[in-house]
């Protein structure tokens, strides 16, 4: 067994079994026909992965490969810089912006780092999570001086990903019964971010995880991950942890907290984590679809009624946010806020 820091082990009950990834039993679905107009099918098909996982891989999804060959390249080129340059656009307390190797989930230390970029730049964000302060801070990205293409690469990258993750939520407004750009208005000034993440071999694998498990705090994630393997999701009906098997060219979709609420408990915000290994580093490139600060979360009204009453109290998404983001950068005695803390108890 290899050394590593303490901050870095997990309680016994959250170390990974390390298996190995030979099923795939998480939905695939074709997104060819969707520029057909026949949406229907996809749509339920979405539906029924959302309820039962809130995890599917899309194929045929219109993001080209090579830009991803390309983006993935900038990423490995960075990680790879002496720490020092890596470090000159390091995360601080007026901007979260940039890299980052220290970031904790729930509490215990991911064995990774990364490099994480605002896709609309500057974005709008309320200054602090107190409830009763309005003032708004204007955040902009920092951008390393190499790999030298790595700006305009990465930029690029996300108008392509975004095209798919605004796709994806009129296939999910569709799915719920509800029309196709129901959800939409939301992302007017969307505030997500797009991740490199790179998971070096880690000595101890059975002690650590690349990412703590965790549920993703806005409405979608869209990841791209490498053909190393790593990421697990939680089954709701066992409690297992199943691995994603990875795909060439496909990305995986997650529903996160936001859609959960919005869809009143139909759809899941799945519990995952990220185990790494001893032999080979990994990428992903999560693009985090989070709505405008001002947005007001709460169960779309089409899907309550008095036998379906909702089932959380709303809340303001930047608050949400900001509140959330204040406990990546180091151990806290609390767990942060999570969504079941709007869930209405009767
Ligand atoms: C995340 C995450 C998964 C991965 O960054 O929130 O869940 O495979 N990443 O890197
Ligand atoms: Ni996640």
């Amino acid at each position: 067994m290899g050394e590593i820091d303490p901050a870095f082990i997990q309680e016994p009950e959250h170390r990974p079994k390390l298996r190995s990834i030979e099923v795939n039993e998480i939905p695939v679905i074709d997104l060819s026909v969707y520029n057909t107009g026949d949406t229907k099918q996809i749509a339920s098909e979405i539906g029924n992965a959302c309820k039962k996982w809130g995890f599917f891989q899309v194929i045929n999804h219109g993001v080209p490969l090579e830009l991803r060959c390309r983006v993935e390249k900038v990423a490995k080129a960075f990680f790879d810089l002496p720490i020092e340059e890596k470090r000159k656009v390091k995360r601080d307390e007026l901007n979260f912006t940039g890299y980052h190797d220290e970031e904790h989930t729930k509490n215990v230390r991911d064995w990774k780092e990364v490099f994480d970029m605002l896709i609309q730049d500057p974005t709008l964000l309320p200054a602090s999570p107190e409830p009763d302060d309005e003032e708004i801070t204007t955040y902009t990205n920092r951008w390393p001086e190499y790999p030298p293409e790595f700006r305009e690469t990465c930029q690029e990258y996300a108008r392509e990903v975004e095209k798919l993750a605004f796709k994806l939520l009129e296939l999910i407004s569709l799915s719920l019964g509800s029309p196709a750009n129901r959800l939409g208005d939301y992302f007017k000034h969307q505030t997500g971010m797009l991740r490199l993440n790179y998971y070096p071999p880690c000595p101890s694998p059975e002690l650590a995880l690349g990412v703590g498990r965790h549920r993703d705090g806005g409405a979608l994630t869209v990841l791209a991950q490498d053909d190393v393997g790593g990421l697990q999701i939680k089954e709701q009906s066992s409690g297992e942890w199943i691995p994603v098997k990875p795909i060439p060219n496909a990305y995986i979709i997650n529903i996160a907290d936001s859609l959960q609420v919005w869809s009143n408990d139909l759809y899941v915000s799945a519990e995952h984590r990220v185990v790494v290994n001893s032999e080979r580093e990994r990428f992903s490139i999560p693009f985090f679809f989070f709505p405008s600060h001002y947005v007001t979360v709460k169960p779309l009204e089409e899907l309550v009624n008095e036998q379906n009453p909702a089932k959380y109290e709303e809340y303001n998404w930047g608050k949400y946010y900001v509140n959330r983001t204040g406990s990546n950068y180091k151990k806290l005695e609390a767990e942060n806020i999570q969504i079941h803390h709007f869930k209405r108890s009767d």
